[in-house]
């Protein structure tokens, strides 16, 4: 008898990760929940598998490169394989470059959004590839297309893995193993909420751009069955991606009215001057 998918969702303890999470399990995938909040996983790992799912909650913090290997061991020895990755787990913080941290803000910021992630990449693979099948899923973001003021480190994160993949996607070619990825705009989760800076994606985005982390989830749902390799949610930010390709100076100058210099004084939707 065919046993159903093992997929790990990394960052499954809030926003879009939990959604999809949630979904998968409905559907009847056998889900496993990572991220650091454990207790949030346990949660949604019980409700899961009230709902007649299976779903196991591992604690992983991406840039632990001990918990990311963990990880793989336990998935592994539980599930005795892996047929998907969704690669979701993130994190942003919005600030000018020179406020950044050394640590904390730039390195913890690329190793989680980044190397983390191409970490975990590199050790569910081989077992994809001897079984002939798999799916490694990304959930990316406009900004792995689109620079923006504020998000230095974070878009270096997001091009960094759009590099990462499509050169792995070419590695894979012919081996049953695809490389998905997935770019929304702006999500109405709490992402990129940080103490230091009072910054929300819905007080920026307009509702009609805004998507619901449901809404990604079914995408990615959608995603896994049809082995697509680019979405863009909601698909009217491919303008967005095709405007700063083609029109990089009139974005920029876009952008200048939201977030930059003015008369020589450096202001945004947070830091606005009186
Ligand atoms: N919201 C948006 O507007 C938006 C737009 C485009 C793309 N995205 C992308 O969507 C993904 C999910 O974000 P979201 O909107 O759902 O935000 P979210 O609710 O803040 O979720 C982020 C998830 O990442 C996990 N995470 C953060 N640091 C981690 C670490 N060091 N190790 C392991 N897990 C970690 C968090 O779990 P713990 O804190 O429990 O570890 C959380 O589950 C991110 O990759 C983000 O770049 C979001």
């Amino acid at each position: 008898m065919k046993s159903s998918p093992v997929v790990i969702v990394t960052g499954a303890s809030s926003g879009i990760g939990e959604e999809t999470a949630l979904l998968l399990g409905e559907e009847g995938y056998r889900v496993v929940l990572a991220a650091r909040r454990l207790d949030r996983l346990e949660k949604l790992a019980a409700q899961i598998r009230q709902a007649g799912g299976e779903a196991l909650a591992v604690g992983l913090d991406l840039s632990q490169k001990d918990q990311i290997i963990n990880l793989v061991d336990r998935v592994h020895d539980h599930f005795g394989k892996i047929d998907i990755l969704v690669n979701n787990a993130g994190s942003a913080r919005h600030l000018w470059l020179d406020e950044q941290s050394l640590d904390d803000d730039i390195q913890k910021q690329l190793q989680v959004n980044l190397i983390g992630m191409i970490q975990l990449t590199r050790l569910v693979l081989p077992g994809m590839l001897a079984a002939g099948r798999g799916q490694i899923i990304h959930v990316s973001s406009i900004a792995a297309w689109v620079g923006v003021p504020t998000y230095t480190i974070y878009n270096a994160g997001k091009f960094g893995t759009r590099g990462f993949l499509a050169s792995l996607r070419r590695e894979l070619r012919g081996t049953g193993v695809v490389v998905s990825e997935i770019f929304p705009g702006a999500v109405d989760t709490d992402f990129g909420l940080d103490p230091r800076v009072s910054w929300k994606t819905t007080t920026v985005t307009p509702a009609f751009a805004l998507v619901s982390p449901r809404s990604v989830a079914n995408r990615i749902l959608r995603v896994i069955r049809t082995r697509r390799r680019k979405t863009v949610i909601p698909s009217i930010m491919w303008l967005a991606i095709w405007a700063d390709t083609f029109f990089p100076g009139f974005v920029g100058w876009v952008f200048s009215f939201y977030f930059f210099t003015r008369d020589g004084v450096r202001y945004s939707w947070r830091h606005r001057p009186d």
